[in-house]
This record gives structure tokens, sequence and C-alpha cells, in this order.
């Protein structure tokens, strides 16, 4: 099939959602899962699909349109990375792991606040913005919450990493970011292999 990016806007079901961000399947606990895939489909805007990630501290290709969703997608490679560490040191339950599999996937959802609005400068307080309304309309675990208003560190309105989950998602949005690393991307949809094309495949 082939893909214009005016054919992102407007409503989508679950298996679209699923195209879009195939690392929802990642995913073991199907709350979660469930809860996730209800966000992408209720809660992120349409601009997130199109949005460059728009930040003068993110690799070129970040800037670019659909930029932020391919960060979005590193996000979730990087975190994967640190999984099992976690889990060997007992830091990280199974149910931890999809907490913070959800946050990744959900943590630049308001990047550039409610619609209708720009998408010139990232929201300063859009870690805070998006955990407040992912816990007044989902149903996802505190620690994907906390890791949304969390991701930025020491930077922007949320606190700083108050848990192992959030600490790992923080770090996994700033390995994304960095112009120094190349992150493969899970099955990416076509209008991502159309826009990137030399784009690493996990
Ligand atoms: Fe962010
Ligand atoms: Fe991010």
């Amino acid at each position: 099939m082939d893909y214009v990016s005016n054919s992102l806007y407007g409503d989508f079901d679950a298996g679209e959602a699923h195209q879009r961000l195939p690392e929802i399947t990642d995913i073991r606990d199907g709350h979660i899962r469930n809860e996730v895939t209800a966000a992408v489909v209720d809660i992120v805007p349409d601009y997130f699909w199109t949005a460059p990630a728009a930040s003068k501290y993110h690799p070129a290709e970040h800037r670019e349109r659909h930029g932020l969703w391919l960060h979005t997608k590193r996000v979730c490679t990087a975190f994967e990375r640190y999984i099992q560490s976690m889990q060997k040191q007992g830091h990280f339950t199974g149910t931890d792991a999809d907490a913070g599999r959800a946050a990744c996937i959900l943590h630049d959802a308001l990047k550039f606040g409610h619609e209708p609005t720009s998408v010139n400068g990232t929201i300063h307080n859009h870690d805070r913005l998006g955990a407040t309304v992912l816990s007044e309309e989902t149903d996802l675990p505190q620690k994907t919450i906390d890791a949304v208003d969390e991701h930025n560190g020491p930077w922007y309105a949320g606190d700083a990493p108050s848990s192992h989950v959030s600490q790992i998602v923080h770090v996994a949005d700033m390995t994304a970011s960095d112009v120094n690393v190349d992150v493969a991307v899970k099955d990416p949809h076509d209008v991502l292999q159309q826009q990137f094309p030399n784009v690493e495949v996990r």
C-alpha cells in the first residue's frame, strides 16, 4: 500500500496503532498493552505522526518530518537493551519492564502540547502534561505515569527520576537522542521507510 502522510491524520483502530508502533506488542501484560493501544488511538495527537522531534539536541533525521515518531521508536529500542540487565540485578520485575515500555511509547505523546498547537517548539512542561493526561484518561501503572513525568531527568517540569523504571526511560531517551548513536527501529511503518530509507531495522 502506498501511503502519503495525509493518510496518517484522523481516526484509526487498534490494528493500525500496532502497525504504527509495533513496540506495543512487546508489552507482555495484556492490561498494560490494551491501555497503551487505547492511548495511542485516543490520546496521541495527529501531529505526533508527522512532526519533527524539533530539538537541536537530536540527530538530524529527528529534525525532519516524522522525526518525533522515529525518535519514539528508537527510545523503545534503547529501553529494550537495558531490561535484561535490570532484571538480573533485581531492579526490574516483568511488570516494571512493561511499565517502562509503556512510558517509552507515550513519553513524548504531548511534546508540542494539546491540539491545536504549533510544532515549532517543545512544550517546556510536556513531561508533566503527558503524565497528567495519562493519569486522568488511562489505567496505566503509576510507574508508567511517573516515568513519563520524570523522563527529562533534571530538565523540564517533571520530577527527577524516582525509580529504576524512570531512570532507564530517561537514559533510553538520552541514548536515542544522541547524535553519536545509531539506534535501529522495530518494523517501521511504510511512511517511515519512505522518509528514512537508511534507518536500521530490528
Ligand atoms: Fe520529551
Ligand atoms: Fe523523547
